[in-house]
């Protein structure tokens, strides 16, 4: 099937080994490993504010520029417009909300061809090269919706988004503490249509998967407490 070869090569830049701090040499790294990412709806909101209330002061404030309070944050998941706008995550087996990203079009009619690029993951999930999968995926989505450019603002010290930012071929322009990237996206193919076609398909999928196998644990543990009370229950009765 050539298009799920095209695929496949065409969204080769998600398909990057995950990388473990320096990690073995090249030669003997594991094959790549799939990192589904899914585009959320609203349904996903709470999980939304759950992951960016999990970031501590400085990750909110290199997220947002601020150091955004709880409430802020929450207005922030309130108002995400999913209609517009595209998420992406990456949940855990646990379905944590490990990382996230937003992709904000822009809202002005003479910059219809823009798009906004933030992202955060949870500390614990980090250097495994998840925010660059992130950015990647939001490039190809950002591509085929007919988005020539794509920007991200960072501050200056944010050495891991302007590398993921310039690594992709963004130009980055700082400007004291703060700094701007934009990567030009080429023009949408059939191949990138189908690409994300593709990706989007696994990412659902094992997302089903992770709740079919957690809802099954939950129910075993369940099971277990009930057998603990039962157990209780008879040692503790009058002989
Ligand atoms: C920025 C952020 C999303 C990066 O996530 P991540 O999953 O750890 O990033 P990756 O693993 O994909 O690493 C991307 C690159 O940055 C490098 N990097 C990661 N952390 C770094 C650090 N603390 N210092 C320097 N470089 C770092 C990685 O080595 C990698 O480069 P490489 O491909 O050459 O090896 C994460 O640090 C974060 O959530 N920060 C708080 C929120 C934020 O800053 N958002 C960006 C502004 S919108």
């Amino acid at each position: 099937m050539d298009w799920v070869k095209a695929s496949l090569e065409a969204g080769k830049g998600l398909l990057r080994p995950p990388t473990e701090g320096a990690g073995p040499p090249p030669e003997i790294r594991p094959p790549p490993v799939l990192v589904p990412i899914r585009s959320l709806g609203a349904n996903h909101r709470g999980r939304i504010a759950w992951h960016l209330m999990a970031l501590d002061p400085h990750d909110r404030y290199l997220r947002f520029g601020f150091a955004a309070s709880d409430e802020q944050i929450q207005r922030y998941a309130d108002s995400v417009n999913f209609d517009r706008d595209e998420i992406f995550g990456i949940y855990n087996r646990r379905l944590e909300l490990i990382a996230m990203a937003h992709l904000a079009f822009s809202v002005d009619p003479n910059l219809d061809a823009c798009a906004e690029f933030g992202v955060s993951v949870l500390k614990s999930a980090r250097g495994r090269g998840y925010g660059a999968r992130l950015f990647d995926r939001a490039a190809m989505h950002a591509r085929n919706e007919g988005v020539s450019r794509l920007f991200i603002y960072a501050l200056s010290e944010n050495t891991a988004m302007l590398r993921i930012a310039s690594k992709a071929g963004a130009k980055v322009e700082r400007d004291g503490s703060e700094a701007e990237a934009h990567l030009y996206l080429k023009s949408a193919t059939l191949d990138s249509h189908l690409s994300e076609m593709v990706v989007e398909q696994v990412a659902q999928t094992d997302y089903r998967i992770k709740v079919q196998v957690k809802q099954f644990w939950d129910f075993l543990a369940g099971v277990q407490a009930i057998r603990r009370d039962i157990q209780d229950a008879q040692r503790n009765s009058p002989k």
